[in-house]
């Protein structure tokens, strides 16, 4: 037998040999995230301003009372290295505390034990003898301020300046400023990887924070809107050289596809699909669509950076919180309802998403601590398979009092109407259905690019925008091809500087979609276009393509939806979403669940059947199941069927 196959046994073996006894985390031999992994971050109770203190806190709780349940991870979210004083914010420049040789490094006064160059090596001390594993969240390249400093390299290979070509290499060298983070404008910039340089300056961070003793990174501001593909692969090697296994985790998720995310799936272990999650209603709503499509593509467990990879639907905001972009800690209570809240961890858990709580443990509520340890959950979560949306429901609302009037029908169908609109998709260039641009000439030099001009069966008139060539300088180092398909501005109307752009200015919330958009025209790459042969539109900053899309704008998402998954003793689970805002009996039928289960053999089956919000017990069912679900809330049912 060769080695391999005999390691390959080997492997497997030992992968059972996990499966049945329940390991959480790491498995024996480095496989990293066989589950979605599970723990505490900063962000939706800190902002970015948590202290040493408040992190040790946090992460002792978490170790006392989550860590039998999974939760193992404690993660200091964005700008560890800001110095909190007057005037610093999370765009604001020249507060961040950085090392000679450009790296980010905590600030010692919010980090004390940081102080003499130690980093976070004392905090990942105290992290893993609590039994847990430390995480950070880092952005993309390298800092502007460190730009501006025109700090040198590190090459980690010999511990002095990098030299290459007889030279020292420097930050300016690798800094792309027309690849600066879109929402945190002053803060970060990609760095050139094809530059020997760039990638020394990558691999200097990633090793110290593995020096440091870092288990997890949050990568920022390189996926969703602000792909950035060379930095995730490059990040994804360096990890995979390292001898820890740190996980790898990529934000933000806004306009996320599957298509986007099968370029970087197996590079990673974790990404966001969606903008940030706040504990609104229409951000929990907004999780629907989306991660059904990725269980349809069946990215839920595919293959990771040396383990596997999960769609991520972002921290769980329930319990004691902050606000976005607010520069303090935790000071109110979550605005979800119960019901709303059981509907987030249910989707979460049926969806197989890593789970991040996100409050402040140091008053932490019991109503939240039952949810987010509820035992079917994270049995589901952990353990269930073929998850999927599942699409064969009914769903009748209970209308109590409608009142019907001329006026009022106009103007609901007025409003219906006008939400229809045209609004620009990202996606992957190597989707079809991205292609349908073209230029087309107005006689004079005005040029236009069309989106499907000649579509017949389409009577509106196509949507097109106005072309202006760009003439960069040869010493920029973004490299355009001139052979008539440069790149472009693309003007909203002719005459105007006002530029389409494809990424968002600030931080987006997963209920906001707004993904193309115009603003006054600057060399940016993220209104950099060019269109190709095919009749595809490259964006320069993340490389994806533009299609356009009817959408039903702002319409939010009503309904029922329901999910189905197998569990690891042959139980299935079945949950009901009511996501309209009237109580809606939905029900279903033992026979399709049958008709959907892969190899289910439930024909003419009897099932026992619980749910788990009301502790119900509907006996054995033959046929139907049924239920009222409050507005916005959910009904998660165990059938064991025979
Ligand atoms: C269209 O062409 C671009 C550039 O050559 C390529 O990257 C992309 O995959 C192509 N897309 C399709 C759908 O053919
Ligand atoms: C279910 O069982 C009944 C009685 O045994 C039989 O008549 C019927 O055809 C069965 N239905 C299916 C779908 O197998």
């Amino acid at each position: 037998m060769k080695i391999s196959a005999i390691v390959a046994l080997f492997l497997a073996f030992t992968y059972f040999l996990q499966r049945g006894k329940l390991v959480w985390g790491q498995g024996l031999l480095d496989e990293r995230a066989i589950f979605p992994p599970r723990g505490w971050n900063s962000y939706d109770s800190f902002c970015w301003t948590i202290s040493e203190e408040e992190f040790l806190q946090n992460a002792e709780l978490v170790a006392q009372r989550l860590l039998s349940y999974g939760y193992q991870y404690v993660v200091v979210d964005y700008l560890w290295y800001r110095r909190k004083v007057k005037g610093a914010g999370v765009d604001s420049l020249g507060f961040d505390v950085i090392d000679e040789w450009g790296r980010m490094i905590p600030d010692p006064e919010r980090w004390p034990s940081s102080k003499g160059g130690k980093g976070f090596t004392e905090i990942a001390n105290r992290v893993h003898n609590m039994g847990l594993k430390f995480g950070i969240h880092v952005m993309r390249g390298i800092s502007t301020q460190a730009f501006n400093a025109n700090t040198p390299i590190l090459d980690i290979t010999t511990g002095k300046a990098y030299e290459e070509s007889g030279r020292k290499w420097y930050a300016k060298d690798i800094g792309m400023k027309k690849f600066s983070c879109q929402w945190m404008r002053n803060g970060f910039m990609s760095v050139n990887t094809k530059l020997g340089a760039g990638r020394a300056f990558l691999r200097s961070l990633y090793h110290q924070y593995a020096d440091w003793g870092v288990d997890f990174v949050k990568n920022d501001c390189v996926f969703g809107d602000d792909l950035n593909v060379d930095e995730i692969s490059f990040v994804s090697e360096v990890l995979s050289e390292i001898n820890r296994p740190i996980l790898y985790s990529l934000s933000p998720g806004t306009s996320v596809t599957p298509s986007m995310a099968r370029d970087i799936s197996s590079l990673v272990n974790m990404y966001r699909i969606t903008g940030d999650d706040w504990d609104q209603w229409p951000d929990v709503a907004a999780h629907f669509d989306v991660t059904r499509d990725f269980a349809a593509a069946n990215m839920i467990g595919a293959n990771g950076l040396k383990g596997k990879s999960w769609p991520d639907l972002d921290m769980l905001p329930l319990g004691w919180l902050t606000d976005a972009a607010s520069n303090d800690g935790p000071y109110r209570q979550c605005r979800l309802n119960i019901d709303e809240q059981k509907t987030q961890i249910t989707l979460w858990s049926i969806a197989k998403s890593p789970l991040m709580f996100g409050g402040d443990l140091r008053r932490l509520d019991e109503t939240t601590f039952s949810l987010i340890t509820n035992p079917t959950l994270l049995e589901i979560n952990s353990f269930s398979s073929n998850n999927k949306e599942f699409p064969y429901i009914t769903g009748e609302k209970y209308v109590q009092f409608r009142h019907y009037s001329l006026a009022s029908q106009s103007e609901n169908y007025e409003n219906r109407h006008a939400s229809v609109d045209l609004f620009l998709d990202l996606t992957s260039c190597k989707d079809r259905n991205a292609k349908g641009w073209s230029a087309r000439s107005n006689g004079d030099d005005l040029e236009q690019v069309c989106w499907k001009e000649n579509s017949r069966s389409e009577h509106q008139t196509p949507f097109c925008l106005y072309k202006e060539k760009l003439l960069l300088e040869s010493d920029e180092q973004m490299t355009f091809d001139k052979n008539g398909h440069g790149k472009l501005h693309l003007l909203a109307t002719e005459g105007t500087h006002v530029c389409l752009g494809a990424s968002s200015n600030r931080k987006l919330t997963s209920k906001e979609f707004r993904r193309g958009s115009f603003s006054p025209c600057r060399l940016e790459a993220n209104q950099m276009w060019e269109l190709n042969y095919n009749g595809t539109l490259t964006n320069s900053y993340s490389g994806l393509c533009a299609s356009m899309n009817t959408v039903k704008a702002n319409a939010g998402i009503g309904g029922s939806r329901s999910w189905l998954a197998t569990g690891r003793r042959g139980e299935i689970y079945l949950a009901f979403f009511n996501l309209n805002s009237e109580r809606t009996v939905i029900a279903t039928t033992i026979s399709d669940i049958a008709k959907t289960l892969p190899g289910g053999n439930l024909n003419n089956a009897s099932c026992t059947c619980t749910e788990l919000w009301t502790g119900k017990n509907f006996g054995v069912v033959k046929e139907l199941i049924s239920m009222a679900v409050p507005p916005h809330g959910c009904a998660l049912f165990t059938l064991n069927c025979y």
